[in-house]
């Protein structure tokens, strides 16, 4: 089947829809495990008092919360984003302020009057079919001097929290993930991110990584919260499964997370995030 980017675009917004709200509170809202990258996002762009800054995709509002706090009253903030849900929920974690505005915007059709002393793109670049044309954007709504700041989880092997269940359920459900779907690892190493950003015209790129410690609880709560926090169309495609392969597919990623068990039987997961600056 072809890859139809305006289906798979679509398909984002209902998901995003749907778990905009579950995402904020398990993950967005608390500063635990990858998101403690957005403090040292904001840390490695310098990000000072009267910058104008434009978080793109901006989901439920972790990133543009902090930056506005960190721009101050003479600073300007607007979070983008196509699921309104998303913003709605940021709206309403953030509250109004005068300098802070959020749009529903394409991250491929996004056109500012005035250009960003800042953008930012927290774990987002990879779900952009076309990433080339966001980077482009984003390019020319930077003002000379203006610079881009981009966080992105490492590859799958790198994030076991989500490969030790992906690996298996793709195995037992072939379309898990529909076919054709942009790799959403594929910027998790510092050289595909670094080429994709430098081929849309960004220069001194800087590119760190970081690991940081996940710990979902036990494998039982691990799992639980696996079921509880997963999209819709996904926990469809899991629920029709039968019983004995249920049984079977949870065994089978208990043994892959084996490693990932301590001896108070919490887990804690090991999860590599990529950041990177640029400038225009
Ligand atoms: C993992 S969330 C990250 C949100 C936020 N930056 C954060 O750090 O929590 C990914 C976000 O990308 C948004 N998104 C996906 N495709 C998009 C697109 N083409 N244009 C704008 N936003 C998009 C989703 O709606 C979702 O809110």
């Amino acid at each position: 089947m072809k890859f139809n980017p305006n289906e798979y675009k679509l398909r984002n917004i209902a998901i995003w829809n749907e778990v905009a709200p579950r995402y904020h509170k398990r993950w967005a809202s608390v500063s635990r495990g990858p998101f403690q990258s957005t403090s040292e996002l904001i840390h490695l762009l310098e990000i000072k008092k009267g910058d104008r800054i434009f978080d793109l995709a901006c989901g439920t509002g972790v990133v543009t919360k902090k930056i506005n706090q960190k721009v101050g009253n003479s600073g300007y903030v607007i979070g983008a984003d196509t699921s309104i849900t998303a913003i709605k929920t940021a709206k309403k974690w953030i509250g109004s302020k005068l300098n802070l505005d959020f749009v529903i915007m394409d991250a491929e059709n996004c056109y500012f009057a005035k250009p960003f002393d800042v953008i930012t793109c927290q774990y987002a670049l990879f779900f952009f079919p076309n990433a080339q044309n966001a980077l482009k954007n984003i390019r020319k709504n930077l003002n000379k001097n203006g610079k881009l700041g981009i966080s992105v989880h490492g590859v799958s092997k790198k994030v076991p929290f989500f490969s030790s269940i992906l690996d298996v359920v793709t195995e037992f459900i072939p379309d898990y993930i529909p076919p054709g779907s942009p790799n959403l690892d594929r910027f998790g190493t510092k050289t595909a991110l670094r080429n994709e950003v430098k081929k849309a015209g960004f220069e001194k790129i800087k590119v760190k990584n970081f690991v940081f410690k996940f710990n979902p609880g036990t494998f039982e709560n691990y799992w639980k919260n696996y079921l509880r926090y997963v999209a819709k169309p996904l926990k469809e495609k899991l629920n029709s499964l039968d019983r004995q392969k249920r049984v079977k597919l949870k065994n089978a990623v208990r043994e892959n997370v084996k490693s990932y068990i301590l001896n108070d039987k919490t887990m804690e997961f090991p999860w590599e995030v990529l950041i990177l600056t640029a400038k225009k």
